[in-house]
């Protein structure tokens, strides 16, 4: 188990500390998501944990493996194929944009749900793709070869790009695929995908909030948990089964590879597998860089979001139509609210800080005279300078970005700016007007989720969030502004959103239709858009050049630094860091006791939902229909001795982006699909602890249950293959 873990070399005092937690004997709780072309290396340690398959089933180089069952979806989610006609499954929440895209308040499908009662009823989502990672290549020589270490920043940054456009076309050329090519291991490494991405996607299934959403974000992050997050999606492909813009005569994607979905079950202890893409994780930082997350960053858009939610909440519960246009936007904004308050607390009770810490010095200890890598010496030096210098503007700029253009109002201000923009062409009376309406036009998704009285009040209280914070950094604008005002910034709001044309496309609209060319100072004297500006002025000018220099001095030093840790440990298999591709985490069905005996089982049930349910709450009000099922224990196939599960936990390390992921048993069969993290663990994109780092799941006979008894879609499962 060490083998596998970051800090095996951590000083004897660290050592004894996790020894005394974690007998070494127990063989579970592997850190590392793996890249699924190097398996081979972890095929005894699998086998050991419990896997009952050859390592090449999930994934091999004549492309049979079952990387081909798995796809990004969206842009940042995970899905899986469940059937040989293209069925996909993934979270809830993964599919809710989309099906915010389709929904009305006539055809609410979050209140309602919507299960296609055919192919015919499955309804087309515009711009949604899915991606299959067909083959991965390890291309590091090809790409790195000739270029010493310390070439850096622009240089390097050319001569890569340059080598990643040929060698990718090249791929693409031979395999009539998309190849991408990414760095791994801190620019060390680069591997090429070949992908093939489909962008006729079409929704087949999505239960009702009341089961997807259910617990909102008082259950999200957190363990136990009750949410039936998942939803269904269908591939369509064009001639040859090949990916295709959308069109009435595309058929089902023919899937050769799709998971057998196991419905007997699972007990404490055995193995899991989460196939997916991980989004980002920052395993092999400094303390420098961790505390910039633990004590600054985080810290701050708590605080700032902590603000705009109780204001949007309030405003949702006041009308359905305001909950329809909010509801997507919360839930992203809530997520990454909640996520950093586990991860600031994750990393204080893990003393995750000091831990960074004592590996620096042992480190520094064995880097600091090293012969065969003389760089390694200066790293955390200079690491430590840069970071310090730098810890002021990424401060002020977390208040910039999380509470003054926090104000959708104000971030509103950038589109304006193309409007200006417009004016600047010369253009006659006739043309301007058509041009400005194109642009308003493309705003169309913003005034479509937008309420100013809602904004207006967190315009209140985030900019009082700002004066106080970043009283002696104020943009000139702002002070002025405000003394305008008589220092009330009541007043103030109500003269922004009364006088700014940015409140509404109508008043945009009206604007355009009558403008001249010699009204562009309308524009520019407009409340809204000078708050923007200033603020992206003072960004632009002074903070983003020294941050990019900033963050460009770390990218080479952790690159540096990266190296050195795998020289200093060369018997340990190091993963690489999440970047978005294709990784696989294994471990086991395992309870959630982060400080002493067993809290929480690993399995949640459909009994301790019933118990939750609040007639009187938006997010605790259990579907009708749902009762009673549950009362005539209606659970068809899918129940056992009466009891209904609904999700557990594992030890897999996941991270954002692995929502939707497929979870899988040791013969390689669906028995999940993971759609979040235990409050206590999500630090571990920084630190993974076995003792509190869970990932989440739906069970695939809860998910089944739902589509046929609940949705009443049995004809899905009719074309999936069940095993016991
Ligand atoms: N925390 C999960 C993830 O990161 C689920 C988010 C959706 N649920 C919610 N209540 N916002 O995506
Ligand atoms: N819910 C997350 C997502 O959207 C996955 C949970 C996590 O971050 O572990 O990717």
């Amino acid at each position: 188990m060490f083998s596998t873990t970051k800090y095996s070399s951590l000083l004897t005092k660290g050592l004894i500390f996790i020894l005394f937690n974690f007998p070494v004997f127990q063989a579970f709780s592997r850190e590392g998501m793996w890249i699924p072309a190097t398996l081979k290396n972890h095929a005894k340690d699998m086998k050991a944990d419990g896997l009952q398959i050859p390592v090449d089933i999930l994934y091999n180089e004549k492309g049979t493996g079952l990387n081909n069952a798995v796809v990004l979806f969206g842009r940042g989610c995970t899905g899986e194929v469940i059937s040989p006609l293209g069925l996909i499954l993934t979270n809830h929440h993964c599919g809710y944009g989309s099906v915010q895209g389709v929904s009305t308040t006539e055809k609410d499908y979050f209140a309602n749900g919507f299960f296609a009662k055919n192919r015919a009823e499955e309804i087309p989502i515009a711009g949604l793709t899915v991606t299959f990672v067909r083959r991965m290549e390890n291309v590091t020589d090809k790409i790195l070869s000739g270029i010493n270490d310390t070439i850096r920043g622009a240089e390097r940054d050319n001569i890569i790009a340059d080598r990643i456009t040929a060698i990718a076309k090249e791929f693409s050329e031979r395999t009539h695929l998309d190849a991408s090519i990414k760095p791994y291991f801190e620019g060390n490494q680069y591997w090429v995908a070949i992908t093939e991405t489909y962008r006729d996607i079409r929704l087949v299934g999505f239960p009702p909030n009341g089961i997807g959403s259910f617990g909102g974000d008082v259950e999200n992050w957190m363990w136990p948990r009750h949410t039936g997050d998942f939803s269904m999606f269908r591939i369509y492909a064009g001639a040859n089964n090949k990916p295709a813009e959308y069109s009435s005569g595309n058929q089902p994607y023919h899937a050769d590879q799709y998971f057998k979905i196991n419905t007997s079950g699972y007990k404490e202890g055995d193995f899991t597998l989460v196939y997916g893409f991980p989004g980002t994780t920052e395993e092999y930082i400094s303390s420098y860089e961790l505390k910039e997350v633990y004590s600054i960053t985080d810290p701050i858009s708590i605080a700032a979001r902590t603000r705009k939610l109780d204001v949007w909440s309030k405003h949702m519960t006041l009308s359905r139509d305001n909950f329809l246009k909010y509801t997507s936007k919360r839930a992203g904004v809530a997520n990454g609210w909640k996520k950093w308050q586990g991860e600031v607390r994750g990393l204080e009770v893990n003393k995750a800080i000091e831990k960074k810490q004592a590996f620096e010095k042992s480190f520094q200890k064995w880097a600091g005279n090293l012969k065969e890598y003389p760089l390694a010496g200066n790293i955390l030096a200079e690491m430590r300078a840069e970071a310090e210098a730098a810890d002021p503007l990424i401060t002020e700029d977390q208040y910039n970005k999380e509470a003054a253009l926090g104000i959708e109002l104000v971030a509103q201000g950038a589109a304006m700016e193309k409007m200006i923009g417009c004016f600047r062409l010369n253009l006659p009376d006739s043309t301007l007007r058509d041009t400005l309406n194109k642009v308003i036009n493309s705003m169309g998704w913003f005034y479509k989720n937008y309420d100013h009285a809602t904004d207006k009040d967190v315009f209140i209280t985030l900019m009082v969030l700002y004066f106080t914070k970043c009283a002696a950094k104020l943009p000139e604008y702002y002070e002025s502004a405000y003394k305008a005002h008589n220092m009330d910034i009541i007043a103030w709001a109500e003269d922004v959103y009364t006088n700014s044309l940015l409140v509404s496309a109508d008043r945009l609209k009206k604007f355009a239709s009558t403008v001249h060319t010699s009204d562009s100072i309308k524009l520019l004297n407009d409340p809204a858009w000078l708050l923007y500006n200033s603020i992206n002025s003072v960004r632009k000018q002074r903070i983003l050049p020294a941050l990019k220099e900033y963050y460009t001095k770390m990218h080479y030093l952790n690159r540096l630094y990266m190296k050195a840790q795998m020289m200093k440990n060369k018997s340990k298999i190091f993963y690489p860091d999440a970047n978005l591709t294709l990784r696989v985490a294994y471990g086991n069905v395992k309870g959630l006791d982060p400080d002493g005996p067993a809290k929480y089982s690993f399995q949640t049930t459909l009994g301790e939902v019933i118990a939750l349910d609040d007639s009187t709450s938006d997010i605790f009000k259990v579907p009708k229909k749902l009762k009673e099922l549950y009362y005539k224990k209606d659970f068809g196939r899918w129940g056992k001795n009466g009891v209904m599960p609904v999700a557990f936990t594992a030890s897999n390390h996941t991270s954002g982006g692995n929502s939707g992921s497929p979870v899988l048993n040791a013969k390689g069969e669906l028995i999940g699909t993971n759609f979040d993290r235990a409050f206590e663990g999500t630090m571990s994109d920084y630190l993974f602890d076995p003792k509190r780092c869970r990932n989440i799941s739906v069970d695939i006979r809860y998910t089944l249950f739902i589509i046929e008894k609940f949705g009443g879609a049995g004809w899905l499962i009719d074309e999936m293959k069940l095993v016991k």
